[in-house]
């Protein structure tokens, strides 16, 4: 073959790939537009869009993450959210590909996450509301660990609300760190290690993940204890440490905070099922399976003793949303009052 010939060839190639691309592209574009202007979250990997399927009107969630993204974790994440698929308070995930620049996922849109809503109500959560989302988290884990899987960030940012009539559900986002912790077909867990760095967030993480113990169910659990006394009290006593620019003195001292307080003081001024359902956590085994019913029934124990209803009604958002919907409805009689007086004036 010439020079030129060969040349002339690996034009072509080019061009075939360039097509491939633009008509990936067109594919992915002509099914799903993504709305730029609306970014619905900003994580630590990839950034989160609204858009919409072209075909059935639905809405939709894209998360993008660069190809030249530092640790790709978009299409690992695409693989537990496939072995978790169709469980309930997982989102339906509707494809995963890449264009020239990112991995694109495209998921079910859902609602606020429990951050913001805790935020938006000024970070107070009745008793009643936190109790019915740990209820409904604690059987989020038990799924998820059903399917050999740790979630391993549990955090407000990572639980989500639906949208319309199902925000009285809270899904389970965010599998970037998740992890197999026994084989699907023997069922023999990870041994037991130390020494490992601190994976997920340190505000939730547990005692024996700032020691470097290798996660296990245990510590799914154990965050999310802390995640409920976050939502009860407002703040964790351990938030808001000094040394942000050294980031291992940081977590010692929110290890050494976490170790040195007694639950019975972390947990003062709230019923006391709150301060042995993290009790349990923390004497749990390494390998021990968490008994979900006992940790369901703490919940429902400390409602009874509180006279509280477990009702989807009685969450604080949809509270609020009722309270709104009829505020605005007495204003809009107002306003038809006002209009049949000057109707009956004329
Ligand atoms: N399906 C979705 N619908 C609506 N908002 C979402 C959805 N998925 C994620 N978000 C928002 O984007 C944020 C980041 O998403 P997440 O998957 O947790 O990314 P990261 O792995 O970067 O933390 C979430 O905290 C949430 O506020
Ligand atoms: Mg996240």
């Amino acid at each position: 073959m010439s020079k030129s010939e060969h040349d002339e060839d690996m034009k072509e190639t080019k061009k075939n790939d360039e097509e491939e691309e633009e008509l990936t592209k067109k594919k992915f574009k002509s099914k799903y537009s993504i709305d730029p202007k609306h970014l619905l979250g900003k994580g630590s990997f990839g950034k989160l869009y609204s858009g919409i399927n072209n075909v059935t009107g639905e809405e939709i969630a894209i998360k993008l993450e660069p190809l030249n993204a530092p640790q790709p974790q978009l299409l690992y994440e695409y693989k537990i959210y496939n072995a978790l698929k169709n469980g309930f308070g997982i989102p339906k995930i509707y494809e995963c590909s890449k264009d020239n620049k990112y991995t694109i996922l495209i998921m079910e849109l859902l609602g606020d996450s429990l951050e913001k809503l805790f935020v938006k109500a000024n970070k107070r959560f009745s008793l009643i509301t936190v109790l019915m989302i740990m209820e409904q988290l604690v059987t989020r884990l038990e799924f998820i660990h059903s399917k050999n899987l740790l979630h391993r960030d549990i955090k407000p940012d990572n639980f989500l609300i639906g949208r319309k009539e199902k925000k009285n559900i809270i899904y389970a986002i965010d599998f970037g760190l998740s992890k197999k912790y026994r084989d699907s077909r023997t069922g023999l867990h990870i041994p037991y290690r130390d020494g490992k760095s601190l994976t997920g967030t340190a505000r939730y993480a547990s005692i024996n993940t700032h020691l470097g113990v290798e996660q296990s169910r245990r510590d799914d659990i154990e965050s999310l204890g802390y995640m409920m006394m976050y939502f009860l009290k407002g703040s964790l006593p351990w938030q808001g440490m000094v040394n942000n620019n050294d980031t291992k003195k940081k977590y010692d001292r929110i290890k050494d905070l976490k170790i040195k307080y007694k639950l019975s003081d972390l947990c003062h001024g709230y019923p006391k099922e709150c301060a042995m359902f993290i009790q349990y956590a923390r004497n749990m085994k390494f390998e021990s399976r968490p008994d979900y019913n006992y940790l369901r029934g703490l919940l429902r124990k400390a409602a009874k003793k509180n006279n509280l209803q477990f009702d989807s009604k009685n969450f604080d958002w949809i509270i609020k949303e009722k309270e709104e919907k009829d505020d605005t409805s007495e204003t809009s009689s107002i306003i038809n009052t006002n209009v049949k007086v000057i109707e009956e004036k004329v």
